[in-house]
């Protein structure tokens, strides 16, 4: 096969490697429009794991490039006049130009033809006289531009500003990081090791501190020094070193998030950074660059024809990459983000920066550095009240909303059960909230009770408007606190326009077959084409229901809960007001997000003087509607968290969605926990995260990260309500207490786990 590779960067001259070592055969050329050994950049990093792929795959290559490895394992992180170091992380680094001139050899010792100087100026002439081209020319890719058609790239730059510097001062017992405040705002580093004398020294902020330090106007040189100064208590008087010579002006950039919907036209394909970057904090683009040239290599031998292989590789090699991606968005936006996580601890911030891109968990972070994590483990206890020198995981910490004393951080979600009798609460609810409190979580909530009859969601949600439904609240309420350790949190919500339908297990949101009542909203919207259109609130209605949830409220603390959660989320009467989809009011109740949330606000109050001063009260909201900018957005999220803050409730239970059919959620693991982070780290105010956390490993990083206070887990519930206990059990955790009559089962547990003598768990 006659093949091109267009560029000579580690994804060209890898594959023409990689090509060549799977048939000697193949006549192969780079063409590189730089000199062999006049490359831009400093270090490139690569992880221990990583590096083993490539090595399977040249191992002649590797040794040499091991063999220029510098290593490290720790992590350093200066901030506050702290420098925190965890360790068992397992980098190494190696100079761009280095590892560029190993390839180089390599390639032409397997009779690759590297033509230097040579600027291709279109890959489709090219194409015309060999039978591949592989479109290795980097970021700005020219390739992609000529078929930008046919590729349809899609390329995001980023908001920070950084620029890749060298410098002879040592970085060589640790990858550090380097956080300094200054008149500007803050600016931070990364610093690592390459070789013998030299380290990567990459300088990033935000474009609001770049402007006022001007670094836009002024030369390299000017850049370098005026770096030199922020960073001096770490140079020891070393120079920061530019070598950016082929960029103009200042060589400050901003990231390009580059994602191609397609990858290969007739015999070019696109490889490396042309095709897809990953942000430079998870050092990962060398790798990803090496490894798609390996994927392609073997494609192209194992598959009958290059139209078959190209398939292949999009198909194989697109979810690895939007795997990294991911991974590498998620660091690139903490780093966005980074002045919201400006006002924690030490050691809080350190783990928030060691667990950004959300590939390392609490327990393995434990493999890396047990002393470290537990140190943090212990620190969080402290912060917690866990008393002095306790070594737990940070959701068996204690947690305390004014007077009520959580004995750990996991709360069992709100579940519409859907077995109530006209709004009476049965034995079911009585066996399902009982099972859930003796299952371990410190926090019980119950389901959206309703605060009257035309306020329920289905015939058989739960309410809290009649005599009985107090009487039978309060037997669930007492078991709970006779039997368990465990707080009750009584949910009050109104369906509003969602109202009048038919239970979970049937068809959820769609009205009942007969027996339909009319529905209240915000405005006269309905929730769907097949639903009945709401009436609008009139201010009689108003009243009305706010002294519903008064009554509702009275109600909950003669039968004793613990807490009150008011229902503001996922498209019920209160949500209606707050999202502008179904909010089209005229009054002072629309408009504005102030007016949105006057009329929540007013049913807080209200029920705020009658609940007793020393329990809480949270409020849940749809931190998003899912929709983009016409409806509520993570920012409105964080004022709407404010104005709750101020008002005095407790806890915000930041869940998204359910307020409207067009929503198109991003699912994932954990996924609404980032709203959580951003409401709690920008507000100061207690957050609970809730949505797809299933692993004590989530609730715990959640945790030590400060995304959130405590964590609502739904659906683990359903089929265990001992998560708790189990996860304990699975840990090894000996604090947690089991029901008296059920040790028998505690300890088969604890030994099956292989988590030490059961004797030793607390009673
Ligand atoms: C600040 C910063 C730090 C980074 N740190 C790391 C790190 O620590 N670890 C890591 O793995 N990655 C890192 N990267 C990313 C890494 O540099 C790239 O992901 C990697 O180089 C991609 O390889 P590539 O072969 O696709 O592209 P490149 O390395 O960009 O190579 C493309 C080559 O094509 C040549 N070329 C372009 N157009 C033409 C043309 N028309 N004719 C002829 N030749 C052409 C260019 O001269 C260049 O040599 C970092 C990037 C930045 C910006
Ligand atoms: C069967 C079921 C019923 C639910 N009922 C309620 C409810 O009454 N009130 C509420 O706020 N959320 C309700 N939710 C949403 C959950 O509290 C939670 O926010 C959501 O399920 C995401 O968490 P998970 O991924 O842990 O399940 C319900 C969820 C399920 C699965």
């Amino acid at each position: 096969m006659k093949i091109a590779c267009l560029g000579g960067g580690p994804a060209g001259l890898y594959f023409a490697i990689s090509m060549k070592l799977r048939d000697a055969g193949h006549d192969v050329t780079v063409f590189e429009r730089n000199r062999p050994d006049d490359t831009f950049g400093w270090g490139v990093v690569f992880s221990n794991e990583t590096f083993d792929n490539i090595a399977a795959n040249d191992p002649v290559s590797a040794d040499t490039i091991r063999a220029h490895f510098a290593y490290w394992d720790d992590i350093a992180v200066h901030y506050r006049g702290q420098r925190v170091v965890s360790s068992g992380h397992g980098f190494s680094g190696i100079a761009r130009k280095q590892l560029l001139m190993l390839l180089q050899q390599r390639a032409l010792a397997l009779g690759v033809i590297l033509n230097f100087q040579t600027e291709i100026a279109s890959a489709a002439e090219l194409a015309r006289s060999y039978d591949l081209v592989v479109a290795a020319d980097g970021l700005n890719s020219k390739t992609r531009n000529e078929f930008s058609d046919h590729f349809k790239p899609a390329i995001d730059v980023r908001k920070n500003k950084f620029v890749w510097l060298g410098t002879r001062q040592k970085f060589d017992d640790a990858f550090t990081f380097i956080f300094e405040q200054t008149a500007h705002g803050w600016i931070w580093a990364h610093a690592y090791q390459f070789d013998a004398d030299t380290a990567t020294f990459i300088v990033e902020c935000s474009p609001t501190t770049w402007e006022k330090f001007g670094f836009g106007a002024m030369s390299q040189e000017d850049s370098c020094r005026a770096c030199e100064r922020i960073f001096a208590n770490y140079l020891g008087g070393h120079r920061l070193m530019s070598n950016a010579a082929h960029i103009r002006g200042s060589s400050w950039l901003n990231f390009p998030r580059v994602l191609c919907e397609k990858w290969s036209h007739r015999n070019i394909v696109l490889m490396g950074d042309a095709a897809a970057t990953a942000h430079f904090s998870i050092g990962s683009g060398t790798k990803l660059a090496m490894e798609s040239a390996v994927a392609m290599a073997d494609l192209l031998h194992a598959e009958p024809t290059m139209a078959a292989a190209f398939a292949k590789y999009e198909a194989a090699r697109r979810s690895e990459v939007l795997r990294l991606q991911s991974a590498a968005r998620n660091s690139m936006e903490w780093f966005e983000d980074v002045e919201r996580y400006l006002h924690l601890d030490p050691v809080q911030f350190n783990y928030s920066l060691l667990t950004r891109s959300q590939r390392i968990s609490h327990e393995n972070l434990r493999l890396r550095d047990k002393t470290w994590l537990e140190g943090a483990e212990a620190w969080f206890q402290r912060m917690a009240g866990g008393g002095a020198n306790t070594v737990r995981r940070p959701m068996f910490a204690p947690f305390k909303l004014r007077d009520m004393r959580l004995k750990n951080r996991v709360v069992v979600s709100p579940m519409a059960q859907y077995k109530a009798i006209d709004g009476c609460p049965t034995d079911w609810h009585l066996v399902h909230y009982g099972e859930r409190a003796k299952g371990g979580a410190g926090l019980v909530c119950i389901e959206m009770t309703c605060v009257s009859a035309e306020g329920r969601i289905t015939p058989g949600c739960t309410g809290m408007y009649a005599a009985d439904h107090e009487a039978a609240w309060k037997r669930i309420v007492d078991f709970v606190h006779a039997e368990t350790e465990a707080k009750i949190c009584c949910q009050l919500g109104h369906s509003g326009a969602k109202g009048s339908t038919q239970v979970g297990w049937e068809e959820m949101d769609a009205p009942l077959a007969e027996g339909n009542w009319p529905v209240l909203s915000a405005s006269a919207t309905a929730w769907s084409e097949r639903n009945q259109r709401a009436r609008a609130m009139d201010r009689n209605d108003m009243d009305r229901v706010r002294d519903q949830f008064v009554a509702a409220a009275q109600m909950a603390a003669r039968a004793g809960f613990d807490m009150l959660e008011i229902h503001c989320a996922h498209g019920y009467l209160l949500s209606s007001f707050i999202t502008p989809l179904t909010n089209r009011r005229r009054d002072e109740y629309g408009g504005s997000l102030a007016n949105r949330m006057r009329y929540p606000l007013e049913i807080f109050q209200a029920v705020r003087a009658v609940w007793p001063a020393e329990k809480p009260i949270s409020v849940r909201i749809s931190a998003t509607d899912w929709v983009g900018a016409a409806g509520v957005e993570p920012p409105d999220a964080v004022a709407i968290s404010r104005m709750l803050q101020q008002a005095g409730v407790d806890i915000c239970d930041v869940s998204a969605g359910q307020t409207s059919i067009h929503a198109r959620p991003v699912y994932g693991r954990m996924f609404q926990t980032p709203f959580s982070d951003r409401i709690r780290n920008e507000t100061g105010m207690a957050t609970m995260a809730v949505g797809n956390i299933y692993e004590p490993d989530h609730v715990n990083s959640i945790l030590m990260a400060g995304r959130a206070d405590l964590v609502c887990l739904a659906r683990p519930h359903l089929a265990d309500p001992y998560w708790t206990l189990r996860a304990a059990a699975k840990l090894g955790d000996r604090g947690e207490r089991w029901p008296q009559p059920y040790y028998a089962g505690r300890d088969q547990l604890y030994r099956l786990s292989g988590s030490g003598e059961p004797a030793t768990v607390i009673a």
